[in-house]
């Protein structure tokens, strides 16, 4: 079976960083979040994978020359401009020649979603469509999906203001799709699935949903997109999603190839070649590999990509550092930062939920 996984959004929510890498090549502890669904993909014996991109489709071809990830074949559907989400699915499938029922995910969901059930149900029920469904506490941020007690969709409602939505259960990015659907998905413009395709379909009374308590996070804000890491380390996912490092006394996860002569954990990667400095302290974060955590620095709730270094007394709490940054010693970088690629920050420096460089 074919899934078709769009990941062609700029993530402008994660700027600085998605300026030099698409969202879906960000690390997730000790891979990037697109290894982790295709991962999760190949575990549901889906064997091609469709990569709807638009932003910076070189980061993937590059990252997987061979066209294979996970042993599932990658095949690329390149959009000539953002056609959003229903346009690029018909143009994902259309290029790629998908012909039958097949699977289509947001790229930036990470979710345990049981996909043999979603399908059994879709087969089951005979409709257009159906759309995993996941329960959340604040729904007014995503698109509520309510349904008749035969499980078909009765509306489609976006953001709704808060205490208004009529059910907590929202859209979870992914959705089981007949190849008919596509003939609803004008060509030549944007369209949204969210926004037309389903509402369209929900009229039509063919559109279902299955909901599931399995584990689930959109990682498109700073926030979300640590949480997933800490998740992964907290062993709140299926154990396929776990660093195969072995995870220490400390409940931390320590590549043999990584100098740790400070203290590590819990709930905390640090990757191949990091270096962790005497006197040192890092928990409930991520180091990438080939780090650097310069004496007497403290670090929590945060992920240090490749490469980057954390200077000496520095503190760095809820935050995010790209690869190959620098952070000065003694600086001070909390409440959801995110410091781009490659960039400097002073030393002594002060940073609240800031992005560095500023745009
Ligand atoms: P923000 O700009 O921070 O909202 O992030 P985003 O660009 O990723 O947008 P959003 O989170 O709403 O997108 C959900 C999913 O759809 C992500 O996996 C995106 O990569 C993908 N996506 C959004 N728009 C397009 C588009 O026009 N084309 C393609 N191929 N994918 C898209």
């Amino acid at each position: 079976m074919d899934a078709i996984v769009l990941v062609g959004g700029e993530g402008t929510r994660l700027r600085p960083l998605t300026y030099d890498i698409p969202k879906q090549m960000l690390p997730i502890v000790d891979r990037s979040m697109i290894e982790h669904v295709v991962g999760w993909l190949a575990r549901h014996g889906i064997d091609r994978v469709v990569l709807s991109v638009g932003y910076r489709p070189d980061a993937f071809v590059e990252a997987f020359p061979e066209g294979e990830l996970c042993g599932v074949r990658l095949a690329y559907a390149v959009e000539p401009e953002p056609l959003d989400t229903a346009g690029a699915v018909a143009f994902a499938a259309e290029s790629a020649s998908v012909r039958d029922t097949f699977l289509v995910l947001n790229g930036d969901v990470l979710t345990d979603f049981d996909l043999g059930s979603l399908l059994e149900f879709h087969r089951d029920r005979g409709g257009a469509a159906t759309i995993g469904l996941t329960p959340v506490a604040d729904p007014s941020s995503f698109g509520v999906v309510p349904t008749d007690s035969e499980s078909r969709v009765t509306a489609f409602i976006e953001k709704p203001a808060p205490g208004t939505a009529p059910t907590n259960l929202i859209n979870a990015g992914c959705y089981v799709l007949e190849p008919s659907v596509l003939e609803l998905v004008p060509t030549g413009r944007r369209v949204s699935i969210e926004r037309e395709t389903f509402p369209a379909l929900a009229e039509h009374g063919v559109l279902y949903a299955l909901s599931s308590d399995a584990y689930w996070i959109d990682t498109g804000t700073p926030e979300k997109f640590v949480r997933a890491s800490l998740d992964v380390l907290h062993g709140l996912r299926t154990a396929a999603s776990l660093p195969s490092v072995p995870e220490s006394a400390r409940g931390a996860f320590v590549d043999p190839s990584a100098l740790v002569l400070g203290r590590v954990g819990p709930a905390t990667f640090v990757g191949r070649g990091a270096l962790i400095a005497e006197g040192s302290e890092i928990a409930d974060s991520v180091v990438s590999e080939d780090a650097v955590v310069e004496a007497g620095a403290r670090i929590s709730g945060s992920v240090v990509m490749a490469g980057a270094r954390i200077g000496a007394r520095a503190v760095l709490e809820s935050s995010i550092v790209g690869p190959g940054a620098d952070v000065g010693p003694s600086c001070n970088v909390s409440g959801f930062s995110v410091l781009g690629a490659r960039c400097n920050l002073e030393a002594g420096s002060t940073l609240v939920a800031a992005r560095f460089p500023s745009e």
